[in-house]
């Protein structure tokens, strides 16, 4: 038999998990981890997350028009429980937690070395139906570690532990 859930459950939950990296106009880095992510469009190839406005790394990607969305494998749990719960608001999360990363090719903003996976995005639009403003990037570029791709440039996600 089944009941009603509670209406403010959260009610999707995406997998896997995904950490967002962001860069201000001071050049400092932040991430933060983000369960609001989802497929927008095929052609031209176009995702979305979602950032509360209460978060630091909001008007970061606001400003910056631009974010990369990270794939973290499970040996990464440390950093992405850090950077879920802590603030760049607060401090330089990438200093205290010893985050290794790259600048992105096409956008201004970090790639955290350590993730398998790394999606390059700019802001083409953005709308604010609740909590979350809902941005939709435009997928630039998509980095991957070469031992997850095949010989014709796709991805293995099955070979990868993501969280
Ligand atoms: C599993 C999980 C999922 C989260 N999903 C989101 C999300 O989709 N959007 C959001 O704004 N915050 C989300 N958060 C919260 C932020 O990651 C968290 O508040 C972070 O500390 C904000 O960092 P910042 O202030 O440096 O931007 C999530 C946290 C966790 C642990």
């Amino acid at each position: 038999m089944k009941k009603l859930a509670s209406n403010t459950v959260l009610c999707v939950q995406p997998l896997p998990q995904t950490i967002v990296s962001c860069r201000d106009k001071d050049g400092k880095n932040n991430a933060l981890v983000v369960g609001f992510v989802a497929n927008v469009s095929l052609d031209p190839v176009m995702v979305m997350v979602g950032i509360t406005p209460t978060r630091y790394s909001h008007h970061i990607v606001k400003e910056s028009g631009c974010f990369v969305i990270n794939f973290p494998k499970k040996s990464y749990k440390k950093e992405y429980g850090y950077l879920g719960s802590a603030s760049g608001r607060d401090e330089d999360k990438f200093a205290k937690a010893d985050i290794k990363w790259e600048d992105a090719t096409y956008v201004d903003a970090p790639i955290l070395t350590d993730c398998p996976v790394s999606i390059e995005c700019s802001v083409v639009d953005s709308t604010m139906p609740g909590t979350h403003e809902l941005f939709i990037g435009k997928v630039e570029a998509i980095h991957v570690d070469e031992e997850y791709l095949d010989a014709n440039g796709n991805i293995l996600w099955d070979k990868m532990d993501l969280m």
